[in-house]
């Protein structure tokens, strides 16, 4: 483009129409007038939550499903009503939602109550406070005059794994310090492992109540995009299909909201940037295209050099598409390159164990076959897409610090 060009491209773009109608109603923010396909859970939470309108102690809940299943949504959805209610009846109710994923917010134990002070009205010093001392301000504020609070604590798995489930333990007992107010705990998270490993008394104070939201299957992901596409593109702009496709692109892992949504809305994208009157099929599948890349490059960027060592020997003995690979032979290849990289080897165990962390996160798979009297062996297959792979590779030789 010249630059006497470029300005008419800008004018051009300005006057261009566009699919959309409010693009915003596609993005993870927004909120939905109706959370479809959710009735059973979004009643259960009312109704272990209710008793806080009464001043009672609500049991504390538990609140697990894998990710993009509506938990944050139906929460907020639930906790934006009571609250209202409770205002209207002028009830003493308080709902605090805290993501813990949030670094600010949840790296330690200080900062988690640090947060809750602030909520409160009050503050404290960023850093330098016993933790007890913090505990106790908090204390002497939320007990100040009879209360209910209750405490939704999103994605707590982090804040376990950052700060250790000790934390839970001291957060659930603080009622037994409290004489006017109460706290009610709601847990949110997309791991159960992380429960698993927990102290049991903390696990069974913390999960007073389970709910579970079970992944969308394909037709429940069409309703729900369905319904956001009407509020977000023209009406007539999408193919016939597209939302059918899109909502079992993201079925076919687990039904993922979230992944739809985003799919559909890359589509949307990519079919505006080539000025198309609809959105086509073909959209769909490029942005599926696009957002798997970005997805495993994410993921291979995020790795650990001696995982990035593996994934890239096994790279390098993959030639077709349908070649299947062997651990010994990733292994000798893993040895040279450690020389090269001057990485430290791991044995060929340790080896095995990031083959089969490299296999849960979908980057490549494997199973076990036997081989007769020389015992069984993993066979390996990459599950990177063909098209991708050159550029996993350039971004493997850039982390390692190999010559291109
Ligand atoms: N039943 C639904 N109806 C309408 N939109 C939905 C529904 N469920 C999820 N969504 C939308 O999908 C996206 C993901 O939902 P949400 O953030 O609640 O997932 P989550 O279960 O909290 O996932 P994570 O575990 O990753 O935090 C949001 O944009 C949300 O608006
Ligand atoms: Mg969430």
């Amino acid at each position: 483009m010249t630059q006497k060009g470029l300005s008419g491209f800008f004018e051009k773009f300005i006057d261009e129409k566009t699919l959309f109608l409010n693009k915003k109603a596609l993005q993870s923010t927004y909120m939905p007038e109706a959370i479809l396909h959710r009735e059973e859970q979004i009643n259960q939470i009312a109704k272990i939550l209710a008793p806080a309108l009464k001043n009672e102690k609500p049991s504390n809940v538990f609140m697990y499903g894998k990710t993009g299943t509506g938990k944050t949504l139906t929460i907020k959805y639930v906790s934006q009503q009571l609250t209202e209610v409770a205002m209207k009846r002028k009830i003493p109710l308080k709902i605090i939602y805290l993501n813990c994923k949030l670094k600010k917010i949840a790296d330690t134990e200080y900062r988690l109550v640090a947060q809750l002070i602030k909520e409160f009205g009050s503050e404290v010093p960023a850093t330098g406070l016993p933790t007890d001392e913090v505990y106790n301000i908090f204390l002497r504020l939320i007990d100040a005059a009879p209360l209910n609070v209750i405490l939704v604590l999103d994605e707590i798995d982090q804040l376990v794994y950052k700060a250790g489930d000790e934390i839970i333990y001291n957060l659930t007992r603080i009622n037994s310090e409290l004489k006017n107010t109460q706290i009610t705990f709601v847990g949110i998270s997309n791991s159960l492992v992380f429960t698993e490993n927990m102290d049991p008394r903390v696990k069974s104070s913390l999960s007073q109540e389970e709910i579970i939201f079970p992944p969308y299957n394909a037709v429940q992901l069409q309703d729900i995009l369905k319904k956001r596409a009407e509020l977000a593109f023209k009406e007539g702009s999408i193919d016939s299909g597209v939302i059918q496709k899109c909502a079992a692109f993201a079925a076919r892992e687990h039904g993922d909201a979230r992944r739809a949504l985003d799919l559909l809305r890359v589509a949307g994208e990519l079919a505006e940037r080539e000025s198309a009157k609809n959105l086509a099929i073909s959209h769909l599948d490029e942005a599926e295209e696009k957002i798997e890349k970005e997805r495993i490059i994410e993921i291979i960027k995020t790795q650990p050099k001696q995982s990035q060592a593996t994934l890239y020997s096994m790279l390098l003995l993959m030639k077709k598409a349908d070649d299947q690979i062997y651990t010994g032979d990733v292994y000798d290849l893993y040895k040279d390159l450690c020389t090269k990289t001057d990485l430290r080897p791991l044995t060929q165990r340790r080896i095995s164990d990031i083959i089969a962390e490299l296999d849960m996160l979908g980057i490549i798979t494997t199973h076990v076959v036997s081989k007769g009297r020389y015992g069984r062996t993993k066979e390996m297959t990459l599950g990177i897409p063909f098209y991708i792979q050159p550029k996993v590779k350039d971004i493997l030789t850039q982390e390692l610090g190999l010559k291109q």
